[in-house]
Formats: C-alpha cells, sequence, structure tokens
C-alpha cells in the first residue's frame, strides 16, 4: 500500500504495538484495506499488466459465475495479508531460534548448503500460528484420535502441535538443522495448504543465505529473555529484536 490512513480519532492506537488491536481500530484497517483493493481491481480492469491481479480480474469477468466482486477483492486482500504478514514475522522467529539455540548460528554459518534443509526444520520447530485458528467441519461422521467427529461439527487443528508429534519426529523437541525426514504442516496440508509455500520457501532462504553472507556475526545485543512478543493476534511474533554485528 502507497499510504496508510489514519485511523478516525476515536480508535487512538493502543499503546504498545504489544496490544491486541482495538476491534473498531482493527475494523478501520481491514475496511481501508478492502477499499484500497477494490481501487486497485478496479484499475487494472481498465489497464490490466501481467500480474497476478489482473489474471484474477480476467478470471471472474471471463466467467462471473466463478467469482463475486466480493470474493474477488476478498481473495486479493487475503492474498496480501497471508503472503506479508507470515513472512516478515517468521523470518525474525527464525533468526531469533537461531541466535538463542547453542550451536546453531555456527552450524549454518560452516555449512551454508544446509539452509535449504535448515528452513524446512525451523518451519517445523516454530510455531507461527499463534493458535489453532481455522476450524474444519466434517462432512461425514469421522473418527479422529479415537473421538467421533459427527458430519456437521468442527474440529480444530494445532499446527504447532502436530509439528512437535513424537509418533512423527525422531527427538521432536529439538531443533536439528540438518533433519532429513520432515514432513512438517508448517504450510498446512491437502486442499487449503498454503498457496505461496514456494514463494516463502525461497524468500527465508535468500534472506538466511544473505544474513549469514552479510553478517556472520550477527548476534542478540540485549539478554536472551528481553525481546518482546505480541500478542493477541492470529501469528505469533517479536515487536523487537536489537541486534549487533
Ligand atoms: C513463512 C511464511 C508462510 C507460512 C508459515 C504460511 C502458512 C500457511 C498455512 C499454515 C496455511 C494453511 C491455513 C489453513 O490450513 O487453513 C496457509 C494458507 C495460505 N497461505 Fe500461507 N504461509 C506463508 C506464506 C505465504 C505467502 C508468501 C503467501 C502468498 C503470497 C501465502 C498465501 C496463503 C493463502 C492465500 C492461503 C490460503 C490457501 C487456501 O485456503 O486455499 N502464504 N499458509
Amino acid at each position: 500500500m502507497r499510504s496508510r490512513p489514519a485511523p478516525p480519532a476515536e480508535h487512538a492506537a493502543p499503546a504498545g504495538d504489544r496490544h491486541p488491536l482495538d476491534p473498531g481500530l482493527a475494523q478501520h484497517y481491514l475496511d481501508s484495506l478492502l477499499a484500497y483493493m477494490g481501487g486497485l481491481v478496479a484499475r487494472r480492469r481498465v489497464e490490466p499488466t501481467g500480474d497476478l491481479l489482473s489474471a484474477m480480474v480476467r478470471a471472474r469477468d471471463d466467467n462471473v459465475d466463478r467469482l463475486t466482486e466480493q470474493e474477488l477483492v476478498t481473495l486479493a486482500a487475503g492474498l496480501l495479508a497471508a503472503g506479508h504478514e507470515t513472512t516478515v514475522t517468521q523470518i525474525p522467529n527464525m533468526v531469533y531460534v537461531l541466535l538463542t539455540t547453542p550451536g546453531a548460528g555456527d552450524t549454518l554459518r560452516d555449512r551454508p548448503e544446509l539452509v535449504p534443509v535448515a528452513v524446512e526444520e525451523l518451519m517445523r520447530f516454530i510455531p507461527l500460528g499463534a493458535t489453532a485458528a481455522f476450524p474444519r467441519y466434517a462432512t461425514e461422521d469421522v473418527e479422529l484420535g479415537g473421538v467421533l467427529v459427527r458430519a456437521g461439527e468442527p474440529a480444530v487443528v494445532n499446527i504447532a502441535a502436530a509439528n512437535r508429534d513424537d509418533t512423527v519426529f525422531t527427538d521432536a523437541d529439538r531443533l536439528d538443522l540438518t533433519r532429513q525426514v520432515n514432513p512438517h504442516l508448517g504450510f498446512g496440508h491437502g486442499v487449503h495448504h498454503c498457496v505461496g509455500a514456494q514463494l516463502a520457501r525461497m524468500e527465508l532462504r535468500v534472506v538466511l543465505e544473505t544474513l549469514l553472507d552479510r553478517a556472520p556475526g550477527l548476534r542478540l545485543a540485549v539478554p536472551v529473555e528481553e525481546p518482546t512478543w505480541k500478542s493477541g493476534l492470529l501469528v505469533r511474533g517479536l515487536v523487537a529484536m536489537p541486534v549487533a554485528w
């Protein structure tokens, strides 16, 4: 977005980014984002470019049954939010774990070719979702872990717990940057598997490789317990992490 519209005065920003947003302020930001996306969609409709948004507009306009206008705008805003907030949060989360786990940074500095494998392990090890957010509704009666979920009932999946499942991962609570067998669920599973997973993997690899190359001496500039964490949001991440190099 080019600029963020000022919130109405009655929704003054809460003190400190650690606090969840005031619901009115959150709604205001959501409305602003959807208005911005609606404008962008209108622009692409008149002047298409080679980008994804133009292709989505075309998909809607060529066959109006496939996507309503509201779905198009919401999907575009969803892609932006899902593609931005996740990666910008997971990058510092990964750096924090690397800087605070004895030997982890040295392993990657000595063997930078491990970065792609390390990214998968960091995705497994670090819970990005602050909670189990999205319910799944059973379309038929199904037994899960000895519990009967009836058709129409929700089941809530905790990805972070699944990623530390001892029956799937050897030494599940240990960060192993050389782990070869790693069927983690960090990008979800099934029909809703993250559509941006390959892009995210590429971003995470490039960031770690670049940091190792340009700032091999990177270290926390404050005691390990000092960085502060956001709360009340879907994703779990740092408010601030002072570093030195
Ligand atoms: C570290 C980065 C990322 C993580 C950890 C992540 C994680 C996830 C997870 C766990 C899901 C599944 C949610 C569910 O089960 O309902 C998901 C879905 C999704 N992700 Fe990502 N994601 C990341 C980056 C991205 C990027 C870069 C994009 C887009 C450019 C993106 C777009 C989406 C979208 C649109 C969905 C919904 C897919 C659907 O419901 O069919 N994500 N992501």
